[in-house]
């Protein structure tokens, strides 16, 4: 079968490898892709954000089955175009897309559904959210509502902050994804990440990880996309997943059936892991970055497989089969990320690297220059391992990033601490 993969960071690098093993697969195209996607696929020029394009490609070159990588194109509806037009894909409709797309869509279907989470209220006046900030105090957590690229969510340590917050998202700097705001509960504990695949009827558990959001070693500094990830997290016990699966993925899709909203594709759940078990944070509709780079090197099922049983509905009763090994990723990004990553410095010895034992180098912002590798985004490249034990994937991660000779980039030295210290 003939498949496209949408986007082109390092998510997209680590889909590409796990569906190019797949004996289902004929061509595998990916728009637009990257330089690792150039060497498993097809990198194909077409306006992602150009549904008819899309569609057209996809008759042209008699593509079955399309995957959705970031959550942009679902938001916007690209699914149901796909199905209008009798293509089939993986990922949820623009309506259970809402889950990652309206922070306050997911708090209602959490209260209506008794799925756990911190206590919140909506608001889409800027008075009535400062003073209902005021009568709770601090610390208090104010999210836009709406996609705001990861940085629609500030955790105010007090009134200050919070009140700056909200005036800052009431005052645009989201555009219209701050029209709406939700102020929620601060919640104490661990984060954890946990995926689930779904095909709009039953939910099936895929993996846990845990990622590193601030830029800087020791949880320092401005939050990014994530500066490096691990699977499985240890906080995540088959005790812990079993109650996630229970309290939380199975009655969202419940809700969202009952809501004429039935979930396909994977459901995200950023979870906060504290004395009266995991709450939900958030959701996202589609797979993490970078935490898919940790997680796939892990899957031992077909890949390909899978989605499409996401897609069809039917999807095995479990469970998938992982590698116990642990897998860890680094993010190698470009100086100045997250602020203004500089771009266009050489890259050298990535050949090297991605030989070293268990090592595998995803692309997420790399371009092609002449001969030359170079950076082109923020997070540039991400260095994953697998090994026997977080130690041992770390210890291989580590290695092959020191091989990597790019004086242009940068990276976080304790990725994996937290599953070190529970070693
Ligand atoms: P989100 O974009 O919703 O994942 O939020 C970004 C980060 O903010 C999360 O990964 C958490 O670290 C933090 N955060 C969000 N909501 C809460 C909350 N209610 N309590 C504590 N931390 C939170
Ligand atoms: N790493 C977090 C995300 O993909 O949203």
């Amino acid at each position: 079968m003939n498949v496209l993969l949408i986007g082109s960071g390092g998510r997209e690098h680590a889909l590409a490898l796990a569906l190019s093993k797949s004996p289902k697969l004929t061509r595998l195209f990916v728009a637009p892709g990257n330089p690792g996607t150039a060497g498993l696929a097809e990198n194909v020029v077409v306006d992602i954000a150009d549904h008819a394009a899309v569609i057209a490609f996809c008759r042209v070159m008699q593509v079955e089955f399309v995957v959705v990588g970031p959550e942009a194109p679902l938001v916007a509806g690209l699914v149901d175009d796909l199905a209008s037009a009798g293509i089939k894909s993986f990922g949820p409709s623009r309506a259970a897309a809402q889950l990652e797309g309206s922070k306050g869509f997911t708090k209602d279907l959490c209260r209506q559904f008794n799925i756990p989470t911190g206590a919140y209220q909506r608001f889409t006046s800027i008075n009535a959210a400062k003073a209902y900030v005021r009568s709770k105090g601090a610390p208090i957590v104010v999210k836009a509502d709406g996609l705001a690229a990861g940085k629609g969510v500030v955790v105010a340590a007090n009134l200050k902050e919070a009140e700056a917050a909200l005036d800052m998202i009431f005052g645009g700097a989201f555009g219209a994804a701050g029209a709406s705001v939700v102020v929620e509960e601060f919640l104490d504990g661990e984060e954890a990440s946990f995926f689930a695949l779904c095909d709009g009827e039953r939910a099936l558990a895929f993996a846990s990880a845990q990622d590193h959001k601030r830029v800087g070693d020791g949880d320092t500094g401005p939050n990014t996309g994530g500066m490096g990830a691990y699977s499985p997290a240890p906080i995540m016990t088959d005790a812990v997943s079993a109650r996630v699966m229970r309290e939380i993925v199975e009655p969202t899709m419940a809700g969202m059936r009952a809501r004429g909203a039935p979930f396909k594709g994977v459901l995200f759940a950023g979870l906060m892991i504290g004395r009266q078990g995991p709450k939900l944070i958030e959701f996202n509709t589609r797979f993490g970055d970078p935490e898919t780079q940790a997680i796939l090197p892990r899957l031992q099922d077909d890949l390909l497989t899978l989605l499409l049983a996401s897609a069809e509905g039917g999807l095995p009763a479990g469970p998938v089969r992982l590698s116990p090994q642990t897998a860890l990723t680094v993010v190698f990004a470009a100086k100045g990320y997250p602020e203004a990553p500089e771009r266009g410095s050489e890259i050298k010895g990535v050949e090297r690297a991605a030989q070293m034992e268990g090592v595998t180098v995803f692309h997420a912002g790399t371009k092609r220059d002449g001969d030359r590798l170079v950076a082109n985004g923020g997070r540039v490249l991400n260095v994953t391992a697998v090994g026997a034990s977080a130690r041992e994937a770390r210890q291989r991660a580590y290695a092959a990033v020191d091989v990597i000779d790019w004086p242009g980039g940068f990276c976080r030295r304790d990725i994996g601490w937290r599953a070190l210290d529970k070693a």
